[in-house]
């Protein structure tokens, strides 16, 4: 063959090719394209049927299956995926889509036996049960039934999901879904490639098994009910990212002592409300990717443990509610917090802390109300030029309010009542506040003329001042 040839000889199969791929009738199996109809026509839409939507995702449900129709293929229809090769429906992503009604077993859905990918969260259905068919979608890597108003059992089947990556099922109907016993045990111990595992607020009421993948970077698991104590294990996992076990009073939670493996990839620790026993370990240092820290009433006592000071890149810290005393100079390192919450401890001393301002440059919210906190609020104080929230209330602060505080440029609540200030106020402008709170103090004189620029319809009420 000579080189003219072969030239057209190649444009000739890239030609066929092209006329032969565009000719293709439909790469949606024609089955899979009626199951799909069939879903779509067993639920009426209603554009309310998930208020939690908007609240929890921050978009609006947006019904995806309406613009479904035979005229397309269903490869091309919304929220649906096809195997680039096979053309088979490999994702179903129907998130927030306004679904309400029963869901049955015998449901169309489940003759779609390619899916890989299945989200169903943020619909209403109506207090059906999970049916025990959706473990037979053996090739899903990704399953989410999260707030959609299923109830009763999670079925143990889905424990056959084996090539599961990304597992959630949560609800906002406390204690609507539950595990059943030992179906936690079992879905933990098959599921060795899961990533993600989130069941906030199904009632489990059992303690974690020792077995569990060692991939997770996601593990949430508040409000479940958990009892025992919490494996070690878990600290250790070298992924994770994000652990969330908070509200779980009796499950009993123990740090290691000794390096975590997980101290370099763990962003966020929430183990707000658990049963939690000794200090912070000094352990706490190496957690250097530390971004969000709360362990708010949790039963830690004493000073505010050092390794804290280590946690350069924390923004946000919880620590209320506990019987936390002693100095927090530590804190004036952190010069990425944003928001600092220390209420209901047994802090004592003066409020020097104010200063830290120029290392505090980007906090926003700062609580330190009901302590023993005395003496008076500095003069000068330079930095907090973020400060959107300061609460200072229920302490034994003292001498009059410096007029500073009134005009932080960011300032939007202000709450120092249940003091004993005294003096006068002098009269402020300010075009940020909409709360200021400063009853309960010995304040003196004529209630100052407060022009609020940033108001609600009634400014009075926000107003607290004898
Ligand atoms: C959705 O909610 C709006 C406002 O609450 C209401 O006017 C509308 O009738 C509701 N739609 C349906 C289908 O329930
Ligand atoms: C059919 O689907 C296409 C693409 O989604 C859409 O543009 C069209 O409006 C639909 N037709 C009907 C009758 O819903
Ligand atoms: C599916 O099951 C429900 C309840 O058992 C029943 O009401 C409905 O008619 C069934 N639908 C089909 C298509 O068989
Ligand atoms: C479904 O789509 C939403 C955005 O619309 C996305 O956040 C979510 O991760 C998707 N679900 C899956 C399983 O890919
Ligand atoms: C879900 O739909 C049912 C009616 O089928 C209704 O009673 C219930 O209030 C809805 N739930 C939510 C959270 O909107
Ligand atoms: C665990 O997964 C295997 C398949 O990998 C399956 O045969 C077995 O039944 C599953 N066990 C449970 C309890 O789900
Ligand atoms: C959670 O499940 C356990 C065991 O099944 C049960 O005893 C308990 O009452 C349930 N808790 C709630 C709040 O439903
Ligand atoms: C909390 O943990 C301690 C042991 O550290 C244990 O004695 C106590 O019973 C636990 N409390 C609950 C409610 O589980
Ligand atoms: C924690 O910070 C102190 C100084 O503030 C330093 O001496 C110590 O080495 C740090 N620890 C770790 C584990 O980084
Ligand atoms: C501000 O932070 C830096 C490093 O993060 C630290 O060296 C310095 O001591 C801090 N300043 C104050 C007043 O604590
Ligand atoms: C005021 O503060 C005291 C302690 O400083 C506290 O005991 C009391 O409950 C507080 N009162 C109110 C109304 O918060
Ligand atoms: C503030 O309280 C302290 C005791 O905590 C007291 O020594 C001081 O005199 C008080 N200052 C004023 C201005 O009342």
């Amino acid at each position: 063959m000579d080189c003219v040839k072969l030239v057209f000889f190649m444009l000739y199969t890239i030609l066929s090719q092209l006329v032969f791929s565009l000719s293709l009738p439909h790469l949606c199996p024609k089955d899979q394209a009626l199951s799909l109809l069939q879903f779509k026509n067993m639920f009426p839409i209603n554009p309310n049927a998930s208020d939690y939507c908007f609240k929890f995702k921050e978009f609006h449900s947006y019904p995806k299956t309406l613009t479904w129709n035979r005229s397309t293929d269903c490869c091309s229809w919304d929220g649906v995926q096809c195997d680039k090769m096979t053309g088979q429906v490999i994702e179903l992503n129907l998130t927030c889509s306004g679904l309400q009604d029963k869901f049955h077993s015998n449901s169309s859905l489940f003759q779609l036996c390619n899916l890989k990918r299945l989200d169903l969260s943020y619909n209403n259905f109506s207090g059906s049960l999970i049916s025990s068919k959706f473990g037979e979608f053996s090739s899903l890597t990704h399953l989410d039934l999260s707030v959609s108003s299923f109830s009763g059992q999670i079925p143990s089947e889905i424990s056959y999901l084996t090539n599961l990556n990304v597992l959630r099922i949560t609800t906002v109907d406390p204690y609507g879904l539950r595990a059943g016993p030992h179906n936690f045990e079992l879905l933990l111990k098959n599921l060795t490639q899961l990533r993600e595992l989130n069941l906030d607020s199904v009632n489990i009421s059992s303690t974690i098994p020792l077995n569990f993948s060692s991939y997770l970077t996601v593990l949430q698991l508040p409000y479940t009910q958990l009892r025992g104590v919490l494996p070690e294990r878990v600290f250790h996992l070298s992924n994770l990212e994000f652990l969330h076990l908070s509200s779980n009073p009796q499950l009993t939670v123990r740090f290691p002592t000794t390096t975590w493996n997980s101290s370099a990839s763990l962003m966020k620790l929430y183990l707000y409300d658990v049963n939690f026993t000794g200090r912070i370990p000094e352990s706490f240092s190496h957690l250097t990717s530390l971004h969000e820290l709360d362990m708010g009433y949790s039963n830690l006592a004493g000073p505010i443990p050092k390794p804290l000071g280590n946690l350069t890149h924390v923004e946000s810290l919880f620590l209320n509610g506990n019987y936390l005393e002693g100095p927090i100079s530590q804190f004036s390192t952190l010069g990425k917090l944003r928001v600092l919450y220390l209420g209901y401890n047994n802090f004592a001393g003066r409020v020097e802390f104010l200063s830290f301002g120029k290392n505090w440059t980007r906090l926003e919210a700062l609580d330190f109300s009901s302590n023993y906190l005395t003496g008076p609020i500095p003069f000068n104080v330079s930095g907090l030029r973020n400060l959107q929230s300061l609460y200072l209330s229920s302490n034994y602060l003292n001498g009059t309010i410096p007029s500073w505080i009134f005009s932080l440029p960011s300032l939007t609540e202000l709450n120092l009542s249940n003091n004993t200030f005294s003096g006068k106020i002098q009269e402020f402008k300010s075009k940020t506040l909409d709360f200021v709170s400063l009853k309960q103090n010995k304040l003196e004189g004529p209630i100052p003329k407060i022009h609020f620029y940033r108001v609600f319809e009634d400014a009075d009420k926000s107003l607290y001042l004898s």
